[in-house]
């Protein structure tokens, strides 16, 4: 970009920042409540509701989440991401649950599809939530993450949840192929119209702690790791390719994962492909935010509203994030 200027007094910066007015006029980012995503963690009725590690956050019953459905729907929020957090004794090796046509997140896309039809219902294919190891994938008699193995269940549960009214499928595991598997068999099976919303920049993070939390798989996952499948913090050319390649396999948006600290890697997705790109605010960033402001070091809601526009400004068309229902309240009034 070519800035042609004769410098001071000629160009003054400040003229265009002097007031509000002015510097709504010129602002170069929107955020509207289109663009937002509100993660709901869901649990079994007799299980505990408090995530303790995200504060302000918490996990709903079935008849909780209808009725939140509801005031959020009121709100403008046209997409809601589903993370059930299942019984502990319904957890196995091979992940059975995740493909059982009554599990937890079976039974709340049959009652949104009821009362709520039009909203975008977003479901997580991974098998952390279903696993005993609390891994994304299965672990074969090498002691490995067997990446075809684990596909053969992802695809049974892509089924399954476009069976049951899921309007995107949305892949976290990071295994290879697994989006073009996934998409050739929603063909196969005539889910043509469900969505894939592919994970395909999803980085090993540290600020997924406290949604591990929030699944009850973080003390089954003890201190494994998921280095073999998810990308090296490291790595921008990598991430650009995971995402290409997703693209190539039939994914219908891209993701970036985490948001915050991953800015440049949006802005790279955001300028090498033309389909949408969503941003995944994760459980660490926002528990950051929440407790330092709870403490009263930084602002609420203003560092909130500055955490997302950024996110914004990089290049993200959508953005995954725990402040989105509050987020959408304020812009509403
Ligand atoms: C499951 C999954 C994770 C997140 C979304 N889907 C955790 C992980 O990969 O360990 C993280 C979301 C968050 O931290 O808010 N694969």
């Amino acid at each position: 970009m070519y800035f042609n200027t004769r410098g001071f007094p000629y160009h003054r910066g400040r003229r265009t920042r002097a007031n509000n007015s002015f510097r709504e006029l010129v602002a170069e980012t929107q955020l509207s409540v289109d663009d937002l995503v509100m993660p709901y963690f869901i649990r079994e009725n007799n299980d505990n509701p408090i995530i303790k590690t995200m504060n302000g956050i918490k996990r709903f019953s079935e008849d909780e989440l209808i009725i939140e459905l509801e005031k959020i729907s009121n709100s403008g929020i046209k997409a809601v991401a589903i993370f059930p957090k299942i019984a502990d004794e319904k957890k196995s090796e091979y992940a059975e649950e995740s493909y059982n046509n009554n599990n937890l997140a079976c039974r709340v896309l049959k009652r949104i599809n009821k009362n709520f039809p039009k909203l975008i219902t977003i479901c997580d294919i991974a098998l952390d939530a279903y696993t005993l190891s609390g891994h994304d994938g299965l672990i074969n008699s090498k002691n490995e993450i067997d990446n075809d193995l684990t596909i053969e269940v992802l695809t049974k549960m892509s089924l399954n949840f476009a069976r049951n009214g899921c309007k995107v499928i949305a892949p976290s595991d990071m295994m290879d192929g697994r989006v073009k598997i996934i998409r050739e068999k929603l063909e196969d099976k005539n889910h043509k119209d469900v969505c894939i919303l592919s994970y395909s920049s999803k980085f090993c993070s540290n600020f997924y702690s406290p949604f591990r939390d929030a699944l009850g798989s973080k003390k089954n996952f003890g201190n494994s790791n998921k280095k073999t499948y998810q990308i090296d913090y490291r790595n921008r050319n990598e991430a650009l390719k995971e995402s290409l390649e997703d693209i190539n396999e039939g994914a219908d948006i891209v993701m970036v994962k985490p948001a915050g600290y991953y800015l440049d890697i949006i802005r790279d997705l955001k300028n090498h492909c033309i389909i949408p790109v969503a941003a995944y605010q994760v459980s660490g960033e926002y528990s950051i935010i929440k407790n330092a402001s709870d403490k009263k070091i930084i602002d609420y809601k203003d560092t909130v509203l500055e955490s997302l526009y950024c996110i914004k400004r990089s290049g993200a068309d959508l953005i995954f994030s725990y402040f989105s229902a509050e987020v959408a309240e304020w812009i509403n009034k």
